[in-house]
């Protein structure tokens, strides 16, 4: 499976993000200390982009209506939305973030 490049490492500060598009839609990517975490960036309740959103303890918080996804797991933690989101393995090569091109499991 391939890998996606995203963005220097440096261009993503601890607490950013940044997004991707992939053929299957866009993926946002959190830097969390210096971790890096990717899920859709489409939020699962009605489709809000989910890369704006404030993060708190590894969760990102839908500015839509509030709906909170796990951001280690992509699980749906609290309503209104109850599908989980699809994440992605990151890796950093050569200083550049990148995301592996199909999700999780998939
Ligand atoms: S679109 Fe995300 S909580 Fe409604």
């Amino acid at each position: 499976m391939s890998w996606v490049p995203v963005a220097p490492v440096a261009s993503i500060a601890p607490g950013d993000h940044a997004t991707v598009e992939l053929d299957s839609g866009f993926v946002a990517v959190f830097n969390l200390g210096g971790e890096f975490f990717a899920i859709d960036d489409v939020c699962t309740h009605d489709g809000g982009g989910l890369a704006g959103g404030a993060v708190e303890d590894h969760q990102v918080i839908c500015p839509r209506h509030g709906a909170r996804f796990c951001l280690r797991t992509g699980r749906a933690l609290t309503p209104p939305a109850y599908e989980d989101v699809r994440r992605y393995d990151t890796r950093v090569v050569d200083g550049v973030v990148e995301i592996r091109a199909a999700p999780c499991g998939a």
